[in-house]
């Protein structure tokens, strides 16, 4: 691939040191997917400037217009501290006119609320959760057809804010606890929805338009499944102490009949497509103890840490990291005709 002038835009707490060493897991845990991108950018021969922004969009025009770069990489993940305005900096990248990689903001509007994407997507005949929604600061009134159990969340927030083993509710009362929670404590409406017992399973897609399928992968939740429910809590995601105590693993799905693969893999292609995605994105699923995929959500941009499931699984099928961020830059490039 041709050198290329990149401009990674990341949140300025996430820049990263330019070397590993005298970090411990833990703390390069915090920037990781930043240092894997830089650097591996950088291993590529690409011309690499970061720079971290938290609410100044002069200082993006100021850099695309001093430095002329081919591509911006955009790792940025919120402005202004709101996840929900991280369509807008796609929007001002477009507005400038320079290619971005990654998904353009009509995606990420459609996938971002849990409760959109699922209605947009069951219109297609795929199986979701069935869901409520409560908005902030009214009257919880839980449903008379709620089934517990019931899992409650953040309807916008992602990486699993405000996600725990209580989050898990069977009672009204515990509902309305929970919803309470995430309103007084998230500061967001909450979506309560029937919780699916079952498997964790991921797709990881490239593409604009023709679409290259990662294999399935599965989150495996290992002694959480004897102790509490088989979720994606934050700690589940985020803590590798905690990953290393439960025996949390992820790896490609086996034991899938080629039936259900070619179903899922299905589900997804319509997924990325009715949601508008583009550049690349992680569909999630739960496989119900029934054998049904449920959609659980669209993740535009996901995480693409070295040891992410986006990256191993693509390394798994013989994409490696290095030629991964190069296809990324590419899918970023090709959007502008
Ligand atoms: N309806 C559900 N049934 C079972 N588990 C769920 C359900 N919704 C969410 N979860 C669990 O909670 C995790 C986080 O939920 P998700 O909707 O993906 O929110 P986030 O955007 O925070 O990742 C999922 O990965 C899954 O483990
Ligand atoms: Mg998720």
């Amino acid at each position: 691939m041709k050198k290329l002038r990149v401009l990674v835009l990341l949140h300025p707490d996430l820049m990263p040191p330019n070397s590993l060493r005298g970090y411990t897991k833990k703390e390069s845990h915090v920037w990781k997917t930043e240092y894997d991108v830089i650097s591996t950018l950088r291993a590529n021969g690409h011309e690499v400037r970061p720079l971290g922004v938290q609410d100044e969009l002069n200082t993006i025009c100021k850099e695309i217009e001093d430095w002329s770069p081919d591509i911006v990489f955009n790792l940025l993940e919120q402005f202004h501290g709101e996840a929900a305005y991280d369509q807008n900096v796609a929007s001002y990248l477009e507005l400038l006119r320079i290619p971005y990689t990654g998904c353009n903001p009509r995606g990420l509007i459609l996938s971002r609320g849990k409760d959109l994407a699922k209605k947009i997507v069951h219109y297609h005949q795929i199986p979701v959760p069935s869901f409520h929604v409560f908005p902030a600061r009214r009257k919880i009134m839980p449903k008379s057809w709620f089934e517990y159990p019931m899992i409650v969340k953040s309807l916008s927030e992602d990486a699993s804010l405000g996600i725990a083993q209580a989050s898990v509710v069977d009672s009204d009362k515990k509902l309305v606890e929970r919803v309470e929670f995430i309103h007084n404590h998230i500061g967001t409406a909450a979506i309560a929805e029937k919780y699916i017992d079952g498997r964790e399973l991921y797709l990881g897609i490239l593409g604009n338009d023709s679409l290259r399928l990662l294999p399935i992968w599965e989150l495996e939740f290992g002694d959480l499944e004897r102790s509490g429910s088989r979720i994606a809590t934050e700690k589940v995601k985020h803590d590798p102490d905690y990953q290393d105590r439960h025996e949390i693993l992820q790896g490609p799905a086996e034991d899938l009949t080629s039936e259900l693969e070619t179903r899922i893999k299905r589900y997804a292609k319509v997924v990325y497509r009715e949601l508008e995605l583009d550049g690349y994105a992680r569909i999630d699923f739960r496989l119900g103890t029934d054998g049904t995929p449920y959609f659980l959500e669209a993740n535009p941009n996901p995480e693409i840490a070295r040891i992410e499931e986006f990256a191993t699984a693509a390394e798994y099928s013989g994409i490696e990291y290095s030629e991964l961020l190069n296809r990324i830059l590419k899918l970023g490039l090709e959007r502008r005709h």
